[in-house]
């Protein structure tokens, strides 16, 4: 019986405007919440108790999960009043937990989609009587990210920022967002402040020669926190590439949700989601795209690796590539929209008002395009 917190509360910033209205770990990703993935996994290596740390739109994850008893889980939710940081987050939702200071207590970033074996990690820490076990991953391109050296036993030697030179590239290992923790460490976090888990924590344990383990564990590991990222992962678990007990479907090359419409003569392909409510006309071609519950693609266009959102709509021959179109903004037919590009929620394009060249990188109201 192992307890679990998860670490929730964040804004989402690099996904807006998904994230306005709802937070990252609530977006519908190959069709549920981001979460019940992760929970469904969590209920099958054995966690019994979730503790949610919640700050960013908190009161919204309840009505999703309720007492968690369709996992198998009991779920406790917990605000932080101000945002307290990673550390601080757990620290704070430490006093929702039931455990013995001994016991391994499981920590998971609420944004990574993995194939962690998570019971073979908390036996490991358990076996090892470290402080606290990390799960760390191999990135082609380590730049981007802080760094996790380890030694010959597996023990964690540094944690350092992202590496500005080549020669700072000591290692292709980075933190990957989920780790145990032995009780008593936990609680031993100051409380009522801000406190980062990376920045703070980890080093201090550390300095006073704490037992911290390092498992690099190469399976299969996304961090969903930006547009690609996501569609990839959404992609990717409608596919079969990462595995769920959560996927609402067989697995495949495109997931259809109840209450969804999908011509006979549009073409899903690539691990495309198409939400409940949603409509796909005759002619469009959907690749690798999330499709989100209410959204509308008119007929003859073309939707690639993009987020089409609740209730929005797409006009009939626009082309979108790398494209996130907020909540109920509306794309007129015949618009060409450049990679990377973000719609506002409720921003209209007007027919035909956008082309490939001549976009901004963020259309976030009405400016762009007059209301039709
Ligand atoms: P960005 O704003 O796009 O960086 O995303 P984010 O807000 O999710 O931040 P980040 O990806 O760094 O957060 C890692 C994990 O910690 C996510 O699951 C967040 O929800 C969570 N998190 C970050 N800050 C806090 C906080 O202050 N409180 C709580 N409870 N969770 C947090």
């Amino acid at each position: 019986m192992t307890e679990a917190i998860l670490l929730v509360g964040g804004q989402g910033t690099r996904l807006r405007p998904l994230t306005s209205h709802t937070p990252k770990p609530l977006l519908p990703v190959a069709g549920v919440p981001f979460l019940a993935h992760q929970l469904a996994r969590a209920a099958a290596a054995g966690v019994h108790r979730v503790v949610f740390a919640t700050s960013y739109l908190a009161e919204l994850f309840e009505p999703h999960f309720g007492d968690g008893a369709v996992f198998g889980l009991d779920l406790v939710y917990v605000t932080e009043a101000e945002p307290l940081g990673t550390g601080g987050a757990i620290r704070n939702a430490a006093d929702h937990l039931t455990c013995g200071p001994d016991e391994p207590v499981l920590v998971l970033n609420g944004d990574i989609l993995s194939g962690l074996d998570i019971a073979a990690l908390r036996d490991g820490h358990r076996a090892s009587g470290a402080d606290v076990s990390l799960h760390l991953t191999r990135v082609a391109d380590p730049r981007a990210f802080g760094l996790v050296p380890t030694d010959a036993d597996g023990r964690v030697t540094a944690f350092l920022e992202k590496p500005q030179t080549p020669e700072e590239i000591v290692t292709d290992q980075i933190n990957a967002g989920a780790y145990v923790f032995t009780r008593a460490v936990i609680d031993r976090i100051p409380a009522g402040r801000v406190v980062s888990v990376e920045r703070e924590t980890f080093p201090d344990l550390l300095a006073t020669d704490a037992v911290v383990r390092g498992v690099v564990d190469d399976t299969y590991w996304l961090d969903l926190g930006t547009p690609a990222a996501f569609v990839k992962g959404s992609a990717d678990l409608v596919r079969g590439r990462v595995s769920s007990p959560a996927l609402p479907g067989p697995v495949g090359d495109a997931l259809v949700l109840d209450g969804a419409f999908v011509d006979p003569l549009a073409v899903l392909s690539g691990g495309t989601v198409v939400g409940a409510g949603a409509v796909v006309g005759a002619g469009a071609v959907v690749e690798g795209s999330v499709v989100l519950p209410g959204a509308r693609i008119a007929g003859r266009a073309l939707v690639h690796h993009s987020v089409v959102g609740r209730h929005a709509e797409v006009g009939a021959g626009s082309r979108l590539d790398s494209v996130v179109v907020g909540d109920g903004a509306v794309v007129g037919a015949g618009n060409e929209l450049p990679a990377g590009l973000r719609v506002g929620c409720g921003a209209v394009l007007a027919d035909e008002s956008v082309r490939m060249s001549a976009a901004p990188s963020t259309c976030a109201a009405a400016h762009v395009g007059a209301r039709r």
